[in-house]
């Protein structure tokens, strides 16, 4: 089935229609082209590659140039949904000119469409310069993981009222920064659901409850791939991972016991050529052969 591009647009106008928006991350060819076909509104490459690819503990470590390479890999298998790439630590934070052509980027180089940026009102002048280089941005709050030595962790945010209003104005500043959506990333459903209604612009939740405009989630773990930890908010929707395992023992077994790959799985020779080459292999010394073949590559 071909769909229609998504574009930001598009995302807005699902929050008007009171259609929930459904987004998840991909970081490579094969697995994007399944999500796309999947009819998901919204793929972000996100920076948790460094963690569920990669192997790091958390999404610190990972560099401009990996997301740029993640990012192309599932720009080539997307034609339907929108596609978000995930600016990494230090790649937007430091000044505002490296923020705009690291964002660019992405969109030049890795074939997004867009970017997203955690941070509340303090990065709100950094997200304007991207959208007046006519780049769309998605904001992201809540628990932002390239803060989590800040936070002392992976911990729920907003829990207090003072951090609570606090996030409540970010999100409106971001919204009249110009962000398409907002990430709301573990922070207590009540206030998710006063986000949602304060703004116009949807929020997509992780770990924020039902009342958000739309939802994302880490492949890996909805998938059940990803198992080093489970966050409360994850739900596993399938168990990919132990598919994967038995398919692996399924293999090892038929190949120890010499019955993958069988004559169905293997190309034939022509029928009519066939006893001569068993002649000649039977006739000739095939190492004083291969020796002469050898000979003639010039050294
Ligand atoms: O990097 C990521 O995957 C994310 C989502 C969890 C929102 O930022």
């Amino acid at each position: 089935m071909s769909l229609q591009k998504m574009t930001t647009k598009k995302i807005i106008e699902k929050k008007q229609k009171g259609e929930k928006i459904v987004t998840i991350t991909s970081y490579d060819y094969s697995m994007a082209k399944i999500v796309d076909d999947s009819n998901i509104d919204l793929i972000l490459i996100g920076d948790t590659l460094s963690m569920v690819m990669l192997g790091h503990q958390n999404t610190l470590p990972v560099t401009m140039d990996e997301m740029i390479h993640h990012t192309k890999a599932v720009s080539r298998a997307v034609k339907n949904a929108l596609i978000v790439g995930d600016m990494p630590f230090l790649s937007y934070k430091v000044n505002i000119v490296e923020a705009v052509k690291n964002a660019g980027r992405f969109i030049q180089e890795g074939g997004a469409e867009a970017v997203k940026v955690e941070g509340g009102t303090e990065i709100c002048p950094t997200i304007r310069a991207m959208i007046d280089a006519d780049i769309e941005v998605m904001g992201h709050i809540g628990l932002t993981p390239q803060a989590i030595y800040r936070f002392g962790g992976f911990m729920v945010q907003g829990k207090t009222i003072e951090a609570a209003k606090k996030l409540i104005m970010d999100a409106i500043n971001l919204q009249e920064t110009g962000v398409f959506s907002i990430v709301l990333e573990t922070i207590p459903w009540q206030i998710a659901k006063l986000i949602t209604s304060a703004v116009d612009i949807p929020t997509i939740g992780i770990g924020a409850g039902p009342y958000c405009d739309g939802q994302i989630l880490v492949i890996h773990d909805m998938l059940g791939i990803f198992t080093d930890f489970k966050p409360k908010f994850v739900k596993h929707f399938g168990n990919v991972g132990e598919s994967i395992r038995n398919a692996l023992k399924g293999y090892r077994e038929e190949v120890e016991k010499g019955i993958y790959p069988g004559l169905e799985h293997s190309y034939e020779f022509p029928q009519n050529e066939v006893d001569d080459v068993n002649e000649w292999f039977e006739k000739v010394d095939i190492n004083e052969e291969a020796l002469k073949l050898n000979k003639m590559i010039p050294k």
